[in-house]
């Protein structure tokens, strides 16, 4: 049985949707609960930059999620299609692609996807195939600064100075920040990718910063010298400028959309949207200000996002087992990620906010996210570890038959691949093609 205490045990024993319900109101978390799973099938409507209203299907989402299995010129592979097949199979009704690349230097690994003018023909039949499933489809364009590590490239791509980061990875302290020339030269090669991705069919593109990405990197990088660093108007610049590049190729009924992080929840001034003088507390004052001007510009969908998976995983997806133990039970983590979209859902009542972090709660989820949506502290819900796990997801979790034997468990397995640049899924519920690779390489400490 578990005890009623926010510190005890991490573990998730849970046996019924009653018996979280009762833990969540008994410890005061303040986690949205309901068991009127209606919301989940509500039709949501986003707009524009014409004003034309998209409608789709229902209010889950497919959470951006990095497979390191596409061909090295940065097409899709079968195994690609394959994991995006299950995503769109799965009922929910918007699909975030995951991180693509807009230049080659930039890439995380050799086998992440990477839009070129000779790959688009492949970029389309990914289209088509998620299209078949009727969900409304995002490209995610990145630039992966910090961790970019691909044949090519022989050190990491900083844009500022972090010492939270160097003491982690000390060799990396003698490597120069990138130059501002360079950084002008990107928002041409974000508006190039953005405008093959909507010519392959996209229905929206997003200007990715988050997780310490370089345009993340560059929100926080207080103690970068010159025009992309200090001030906010210098530390969103690139941001802006991507954004501004990118809407003006792209056609006005494609959708404009940015994965965030509301908060880096890493120290000043080495984190974005983070409490000066404090211990490392989320501030979204920055936050807002940047959306403001964003949904001036046309921004109407945003999937939010905290942390950093290289520096602080348990707040970007609380878990049960990882890379360390958290330092908090995985329901306070969640608990801030849903509070955070609640503040901005409600700051930006018209804005399309997609929550994050429900993985953790297993077949729970259904039930929280339910919850979330009739409060509106999200207009939709994305779930990322849990598609890689559960291939019928959504269309069960709308039907109120979450099954438990094939839930997401939070174990942290596909992240481990992912840290090695492996095809990325899941061990443990996909077993044919992930398991194999994780016995090879990841288990016994390898
Ligand atoms: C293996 C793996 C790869 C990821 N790749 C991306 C990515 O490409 N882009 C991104 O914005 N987030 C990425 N994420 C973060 C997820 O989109 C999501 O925010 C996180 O897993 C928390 O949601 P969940 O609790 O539903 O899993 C990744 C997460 C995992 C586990």
């Amino acid at each position: 049985m578990f005890a009623f205490d926010k510190k005890d045990s991490y573990s998730f024993s849970f046996t019924s949707p009653d018996e979280l319900r009762l833990y969540l109101e008994q410890n005061g978390y303040e986690i949205p609960f309901s068991k009127d799973l209606a919301p989940l099938s509500n039709q949501v409507e986003i707009t524009a930059p014409n004003g034309e209203k998209k409608i789709l299907k229902n209010a889950l989402a497919t959470h951006p999620m990095e497979g390191c299995d596409a061909e090295l010129d940065g097409s899709p592979s079968d195994l690609t299609r394959r994991r995006y097949e299950r995503f769109s199979g799965s009922g929910a009704a918007l699909v975030w692609a995951e991180a693509i690349s807009v230049v080659p230097e930039a890439r995380t690994s050799d086998h992440q996807m990477m839009f070129t003018e000779k790959n688009a023909d492949a970029f389309r039949r990914l289209v088509d195939d998620v299209k078949k499933n009727d969900a409304f489809f995002v490209a995610q364009l990145t630039h992966s600064g910090r961790f970019a590590k691909n044949s090519d490239t022989p050190h990491a791509l900083f844009a500022t100075k972090s010492l939270p980061f160097e003491e982690k990875r000390p060799q990396d302290v003698d490597v120069p920040v990138l130059s501002d020339d360079y950084l002008d030269s990107l928002p041409e090669k974000y508006a190039k990718a953005a405008k093959i991705a909507e010519d392959a069919g996209f229905d929206a593109i997003d200007v990715k910063a988050c997780h310490q990405y370089l345009l993340d990197e560059l929100l926080s990088a207080h103690t970068r010298e010159g025009k992309y660093g200090g001030s906010f108007e210098n530390r969103a610049k690139l941001m802006l400028d991507c954004f501004d590049a990118v809407r003006s190729v792209l056609r006005p009924e494609t959708v404009l959309a940015s994965r965030l992080s509301f908060s880096d929840m890493i120290e000043y001034p080495y984190g974005f949207a983070v409490a000066e003088g404090k211990p490392v507390t989320p501030d979204l004052t920055e936050t807002k200000k940047l959306l403001e001007v964003l949904t001036q510009k046309g921004l109407s969908l945003v999937n939010m996002t905290m942390g950093s998976p290289y520096f602080n995983p348990h707040i970007n997806r609380p878990y049960n087992k990882g890379a360390y133990e958290p330092p908090e039970h995985p329901l306070v983590g969640l608990e801030r990620l849903i509070d955070g979209a609640r503040e901005i859902q409600t700051a930006f009542p018209n804005l399309t906010v997609i929550g994050t972090g429900y993985s953790y709660l297993r077949e729970f989820a259904p039930y929280v996210a339910a919850g979330a949506l009739r409060d509106k502290a999200a207009t939709m819900i994305g779930f990322g570890r849990m598609a890689f796990a559960y291939d019928t997801f959504a269309k069960d979790m709308i039907e109120g038959k979450t099954d438990p034997r094939k839930v997401c468990i939070a174990c942290s397995k596909c992240a481990e691949l992912k840290k090695r640049s492996l095809h990325t899924g899941c061990p443990i519920r996909d077993q044919e093609i992930y398991l194999p690779l994780y016995r090879e390489h990841c288990m016994n400490n390898k």
